[in-house]
């Protein structure tokens, strides 16, 4: 794997998956495997599953990391041909190849703006780590997809699926703040490529971006989407069409225990209590946030390890 920023690097889903579950039940067993080699992780946005897990992840390789809030560095610019006579002070030429001589992997998370939907679907953060630096990038949330967090959920799903094609549902919440599209994006996507009965469920006037739902069945009724699910994937956000508006907080879209019945909940973390799901929910039995988040660590160290082997 040279690059991880989008599901379709991996090559080879259900082996991977398959690799990520048994490092799971080994994590020590590549301990040299990232001897002498960087991770450097950069964060333009807040973390805390993604920023410990990875770190976690590489330290298990042997890898060192370094973490950098850009925030506290100098203002970047993406522009090409810039008159850099305002506020950056450095162009993203100089610092992706200055920050490819410190690391041999470097990782970033940049959320959208949710105000120019055409500059955030350019991608021009990530992209442009891509274009300018010399070593390999992994996305940890880019403005429009979070594939490691989507990868830990397939594992969590394959974990504890016990059908050969279980019904998986992703179910809007209300949010009081505007939130990326980014991780139900990524779910989506990941769930196509699965062998699950997927479908979306939403308040009209919410669809994703349809290059990304495609075929996949939408159903305005959150009552009859969730029948007899075996998971339900609850996730706020906002919206793509009227883009980063919230015009929709309806509370009974929220995920109760009742809602749920039996099927197993699942949520990338963090989640707003009784605004998004119910405490009954996530102090019930049926809730597999934890299982999500541990996961993350063995979808990053697989990352990490495929991409070391071909270094
Ligand atoms: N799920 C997730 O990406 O969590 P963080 O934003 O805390 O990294």
């Amino acid at each position: 794997m040279n690059h991880y920023t989008k599901i379709k690097d991996i090559s080879n889903l259900a082996e991977t998956i398959k690799e990520a579950i048994l490092l799971k039940m080994n994590p020590n067993e590549y301990s040299t495997l990232g001897k002498h080699k960087t991770l450097v992780m950069l964060f333009f946005n807040a973390s805390l599953r993604t920023r410990l897990s990875t770190e976690k992840a590489a330290k298990n390789l042997g890898m060192e990391v370094m973490v950098l809030n850009v925030n506290d560095a100098w203002q970047l610019e993406f522009e090409d041909g810039a008159i850099m006579n305002a506020n950056t002070s450095e162009h993203i030429k100089e610092a992706a190849r200055v920050i490819s001589q410190y690391a041999d992997i470097i990782a970033v998370r940049a959320f959208p703006s949710l105000t120019d939907k055409q500059k955030d679907e350019s991608e021009f953060v990530l992209n442009s780590f891509l274009k300018y630096a010399t070593v390999p990038i992994i996305n940890m949330e880019s403005a429009t997809a979070h594939p490691l967090q989507a990868l830990a959920d397939a594992i969590t799903i394959t974990e504890l699926s016990n059908k050969p094609k279980p019904k998986v549902v992703l179910s809007w919440a209300p949010h009081p703040k505007a939130l990326p599209q980014a991780v139900a994006n990524s779910f989506v996507e990941m769930m196509q490529f699965m062998e699950v009965d997927f479908r979306i469920t939403h308040p009209k006037g919410y669809e994703l971006n349809p290059e990304i739902t495609k075929n996949t069945p939408i159903n305005y009724n959150q009552t009859d989407a969730l029948k007899e699910a075996d998971f339900v994937y609850v996730k706020n956000w906002s919206n793509y069409n009227d883009y980063g508006k919230i015009l929709n907080q309806d509370p009974k879209w929220m995920m109760t225990k009742a809602k749920l019945g039996a099927a197993k909940f699942m949520h990338c973390l963090p989640v707003r209590r009784n605004v998004v799901v119910e405490d009954a929910v996530l102090d019930g039995d049926n809730s597999v946030v934890m299982s999500q988040a541990n996961n993350r660590t063995y979808a990053a160290q697989i990352i990490l390890k495929k991409i070391l082997e071909r270094q």
